[in-house]
């Protein structure tokens, strides 16, 4: 949004900091904890994001949710980026992309998100992509690659997963990812 009236905009913005610093010790962690918060006040961008949980059978935030997985349990909710996401939002301070997410992102998926107790056992999903594509010693969970990557160079969350390795070789592709080549 162009045009910012940040001189009028400073009573809103402490109004919602205190608002969400108050609200926080008020019960309000309950209402938090279902995708529906996510949306009901931050229409945009959120409606995307709660849409294609439900509804977009290609998105892997959607197979989470059939399999049970809130919103939360995935985005940790800490206090200091509840305000700063309040903050930005308040001051209009954020873009979207051709597909309504958010054009800059800051989650990411990484071991700490997804191989933890209760998730992915990462020996169990490593197991099940070895000899990719049917070549030997091709495993995309398992390369030189090591810990230099993690799962959101190729796991898309609400959009298209991404073949990184193929960027240099030519493996298998699975249906619906995107791939450099
Ligand atoms: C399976 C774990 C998972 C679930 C469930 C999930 N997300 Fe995400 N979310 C991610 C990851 C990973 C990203 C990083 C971008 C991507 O992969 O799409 C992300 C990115 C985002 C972003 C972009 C802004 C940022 O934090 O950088 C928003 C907003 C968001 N998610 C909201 C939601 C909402 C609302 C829900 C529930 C309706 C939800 N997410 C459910 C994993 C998840
Ligand atoms: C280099 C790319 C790449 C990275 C990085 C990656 N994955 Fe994968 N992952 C894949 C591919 C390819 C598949 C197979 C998808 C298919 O068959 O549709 C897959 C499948 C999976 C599956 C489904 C396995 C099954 O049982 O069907 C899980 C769960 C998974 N990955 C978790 C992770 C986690 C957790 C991380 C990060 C710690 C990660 N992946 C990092 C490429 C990657
Ligand atoms: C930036 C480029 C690059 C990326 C990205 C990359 N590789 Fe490689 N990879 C190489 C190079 C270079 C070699 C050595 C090739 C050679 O010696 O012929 C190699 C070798 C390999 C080999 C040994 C067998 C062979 O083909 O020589 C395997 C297996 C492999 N890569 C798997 C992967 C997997 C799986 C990924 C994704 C997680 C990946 N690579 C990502 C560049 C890359």
């Amino acid at each position: 949004m162009e045009g910012k009236r940040r001189t009028k905009r400073w009573p809103i913005v402490v109004g919602v900091a205190a608002l969400v610093v108050v609200c926080a010790g008020a019960g309000f962690w309950a209402w938090h904890e279902q995708p529906s918060f996510c949306n009901a006040i931050c229409h945009e961008p959120m409606d995307n994001y709660v849409e294609g949980y439900y509804h977009d059978g290609a998105l892997m935030a959607n197979a989470h949710e059939r399999a049970g997985t809130t919103c939360l349990e995935c985005h940790e909710a800490k206090l200091s980026e509840q305000v700063a996401e309040g903050l930005s939002w308040v001051s209009g301070d954020f873009s979207v992309d051709a597909e309504g997410n958010l054009a800059t992102v800051g989650a990411r998926a990484d071991a700490k998100m997804c191989a933890r107790a209760g998730c992915h056992d990462f020996d169990e999903v490593a197991a099940s992509t070895e000899d990719w594509g049917g070549e030997e010693g091709v495993n995309p969970h398992a390369s030189h690659q090591g810990t230099a990557i993690d799962c959101s160079n190729c796991h898309g969350a609400h959009g298209a997963s991404y073949m990184y390795c193929n960027a240099c070789h030519d493996y298998q592709v699975p249906d619906g990812w995107e791939s450099p080549r």
